[in-house]
C-alpha cells in the first residue's frame, strides 16, 4: 500500500522545520498510527524539504537562497527553479518512498510556490498550477498543515536564527502578500489542508498538529477495518 505524504506549510520562523522533526519523533507513538501499524507493515517515516531534498536540489537551494550567492534571480526564472527542485524531488525521493509505503512529512511543496511566487511575486496563479501540476508529475499531498503565525513575529524569529536568506530580506509588503497567499489557499481548498496557530509553545503546537494527523489517520484508515 502506497504511503502517506504530508507537508508543512507558512511563512519564515513560523517553526516547520523543528515541528517536522516533533512529528516525525511522536507520529510512530500516537494511538492510530499504532492501530494502523496493526493493519499494515510498520511504514517508516522520512523526512524532506524544498528546495533542498536531492543532491541537484541543494545546489538549487544554495542558488536561491544562500546569502553568499550573488547571483541576481528574475521571478521567473526564480519560479522555475523552485519547479526544477520540485520535478526532482518528486521523481528522486517523494514518490519512490510513497511506493515503498513510506510515509513521507515535507517541510514546503506546491503551496509555497503559489503562496511566494505567485501571491508574493505577483505571477499567474494558473500557471503556477499548470507548473506544479508538470514538475509533480500530479503528485497531491494527503496533508498539508498550514502553520499560521503573524508574519511580523516569524519574520523576527527566522532573523534572530540567522543573517537572513535572500527571501527573508524581502521586503515586509512581500512576506504579508506570501501571508495572504498562504490564508486564502487554506480558505480556497480546505480538502486536506488544517489551519495550525503556531504562536503557542513548540509543545502545544506540536499536540496541536499530532491531534489533527490522528483525525486524517482515523479518515484514512477506519476503526471497523481493523478488525
Ligand atoms: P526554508 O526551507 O528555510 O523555509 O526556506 C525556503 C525558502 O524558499 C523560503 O523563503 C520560502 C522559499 N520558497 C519559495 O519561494 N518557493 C517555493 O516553491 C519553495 C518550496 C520555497
Amino acid at each position: 500500500m502506497a504511503g502517506k505524504f504530508i507537508v508543512l506549510e507558512g511563512v519564515e520562523g513560523c517553526g516547520k522545520s523543528t515541528q517536522l522533526q516533533l512529528l516525525a519523533r511522536h507520529l510512530p507513538a500516537s494511538q492510530s498510527f499504532q492501530r494502523v501499524r496493526r493493519q499494515l507493515p510498520t511504514p517508516p517515516i522520512l523526512t524532506s524539504r524544498e528546495p533542498g531534498g536531492t543532491d541537484l536540489g541543494v545546489r538549487l537551494r544554495h542558488l536561491l537562497l544562500h546569502q553568499d550567492s550573488q547571483v541576481s534571480i528574475d521571478p521567473r526564472a526564480e519560479l522555475l527553479l523552485y519547479a526544477a527542485d520540485r520535478a526532482q524531488h518528486v521523481d528522486q525521493v517523494i514518490k519512490p518512498a510513497l511506493d515503498r509505503g513510506c510515509w513521507v512529512l515535507c517541510d514546503r511543496f506546491i503551496d509555497s510556490t503559489l503562496a511566494y511566487q505567485g501571491y508574493g511575486r505577483g505571477l499567474d496563479l494558473d500557471l503556477i498550477h499548470q507548473l506544479n501540476r508538470l514538475a509533480t508529475a500530479g503528485l497531491a499531498p494527503d496533508l498539508t498543515l498550514w502553520l499560521q503565525l503573524p508574519v511580523e513575529q516569524g519574520l523576527a524569529r527566522a532573523r534572530q536564527q540567522g543573517g537572513g536568506d535572500r527571501i527573508e530580506r524581502a521586503d515586509l509588503a512581500f512576506h504579508r502578500r506570501v501571508q495572504h497567499g498562504f490564508e486564502t489557499l487554506a480558505q480556497q481548498y480546505p480538502q486536506n489542508r488544517a489551519r495550525i496557530e503556531a504562536n503557542g509553545s513548540p509543545t502545544a503546537v506540536s499536540a496541536a498538529i499530532l491531534s489533527v494527523v490522528e483525525i486524517y489517520l482515523e479518515q484514512w484508515y477506519p476503526k471497523d477495518l481493523a478488525t
